[in-house]
């Protein structure tokens, strides 16, 4: 974690943000995450804190929960003392008044205080949607909400000066960043070795996982390491690595500190790329070139989308598989039956970055998200600001299912060489990445 300051002055920006949002009195509670079983209490997920809780009191531990009393700006850490059995199973750990003071919290309580206290802040209580099911009864509770009705009384406030406070990254998470990137890279590396045929997809995810946890942290995300790139988040890994054939990593580490990396390569599993494998890998490199070119600050990044949008559009035309003026085909939105993903999101201590606190607060600046297929999932539109941390990551993809649901409505036919396109479904998908930050030179993170 970082200096104490670190957390003390963060909170103290947060306390200054809500007061000018009007928030000048009530209570923020941070529960911090607990450990996650996977089929009974002591056989846990690895641990990963709550990335709110990381951002503002930096302890990557189990079982604690903070508040900020936003009328006398005092910050309070929950947590017990550690047990002989504590001791005796999982060993020594900083007492409470040492955790008081790496947070440089001004008080610290009883973990069970923190229930009274939300609960005695009943009305003024500001709080984040929980996502875990633990934290949403905890806060139900204390609250007397139901657990299902939380998200919906989430602070607006609160949600808001989170956002425009994480998403502009300090100097110190740049650095983390980096550094997460650069084990990143190290992974794709290690796998692109590893590759050959006959290589199970289940080896090439260890060889990434392996990497990553060398690194010191973890896997910022499940890995995405597969022979059909055509499925865009394809999580299992059944198959086995043939020559001839394309393998699709993405696949990012996470620091210690909690910061993500996030990249996707698709190399060939023999010696080359064949000419059709080739020609639409170079589309989706110029497709990320055309984004990263536009990134600046106050560029809307569904601008960017769209120009990579145009890029595949124009890439796809000149292959035969589209077809008319690309600006009108992706007005249209006929680009999506190839690219049918947003080209990226931020990225920060979470690889999506503060997605639980609500997509369109994040990347949409509270307003509607567009509901066409391809632009609703892209997670980031608005004006970019000096500051933030992207990911650039456009695909084509040849997906049969889509294309056959598509060619049997004659969707966008004017744009569509549907005989055409099925020709090209042999190549599967293909996406490739960068990062880039705004307000700099994007610095290239494909391996
Ligand atoms: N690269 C994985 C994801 O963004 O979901
Ligand atoms: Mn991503």
């Amino acid at each position: 974690m970082f200096e104490p300051s670190v957390y003390i002055g963060r909170r103290r920006a947060l306390v200054a943000a809500l007061a000018s949002r009007g928030a000048r009195d009530g209570l923020v509670a941070f529960p911090g995450n607990n450990e996650s079983p996977i089929n009974y209490p002591d056989n846990a997920y690895r641990f990963r804190q709550d990335s709110c809780f990381l951002y503002y009191f930096g302890i990557a531990e189990p079982g604690l929960a903070a508040t900020i009393d936003l009328g006398a700006g005092r910050a309070t850490l929950y947590a017990d003392g550690l047990t002989i059995d504590d001791l005796v199973w999982t060993g020594p750990r900083p007492g409470v008044d040492e955790y008081r003071a790496l947070c440089g919290a001004d008080a610290v309580e009883p973990r069970s205080a923190f229930g009274r206290d939300v609960a005695a802040a009943r009305g003024r209580c500001l709080f984040t949607p929980p996502y875990r099911a633990d934290s949403a009864i905890e806060l139900g509770e204390a609250l007397g909400m139901a657990p299902k009705d939380l998200a919906a009384a989430a602070s607006g406030a609160l949600i808001a000066a989170v956002v425009a406070q994480r998403e502009i990254k300090e100097d110190r998470e740049l650095a983390d960043i980096e550094r997460a990137v650069d084990v990143s890279i190290d992974m794709h590396r290690a796998v692109i070795a590893a590759a050959r045929p006959g290589v199970t997809e289940a080896a090439m995810m260890a060889e990434a996982y392996r990497v990553a946890y060398s690194g010191g942290g973890m896997p910022a995300f499940p890995a995405i390491a597969t022979t059909k790139g055509s499925v865009l988040h394809n999580h299992g890994y059944p198959g086995t690595l043939a020559d001839g054939g394309l393998f699709l990593l993405d696949a990012g580490a996470e620091t210690v500190n909690g910061y993500a990396g996030d990249l996707t390569s698709t190399f060939p599993i023999g010696a080359r790329y064949d000419d059709r494998q080739r020609a639409v890998y170079d589309i989706v490199l110029r497709a990320g070139e055309a984004c990263a070119s536009m990134m600046a600050p106050g560029v809307p990044y569904r601008d960017c989308h769209l120009a990579a949008a145009r890029a595949i559009a124009e890439g796809l035309r000149a292959l035969g598989v589209m077809r008319g003026d690309p600006d009108e085909a992706v007005a249209a939105g006929a680009h999506a039956c190839f690219f049918p993903h947003g080209v990226g999101h931020q990225m920060g201590l979470d690889v999506h970055d503060m997605e639980n606190l609500g997509e369109v607060n994040v990347g949409y600046d509270g307003q509607p998200k567009s509901a066409e297929f391809g632009l609703k999932s892209l997670r980031l539109a608005k004006p970019l600001k000096a500051g933030m941390v992207l990911t650039i990551e456009p695909g084509v993809y040849f997906i049969e299912g889509l294309i056959a649901a598509w060619k049997a409505e004659k969707r966008h036919s004017s744009f569509i060489d549907y005989a055409e396109a099925e020709k090209w479904l042999p190549v599967g998908g293909v996406r490739a990445s960068g990062a880039a930050r705004a307000g700099s030179a994007s610095r290239s993170t494909s391996p």
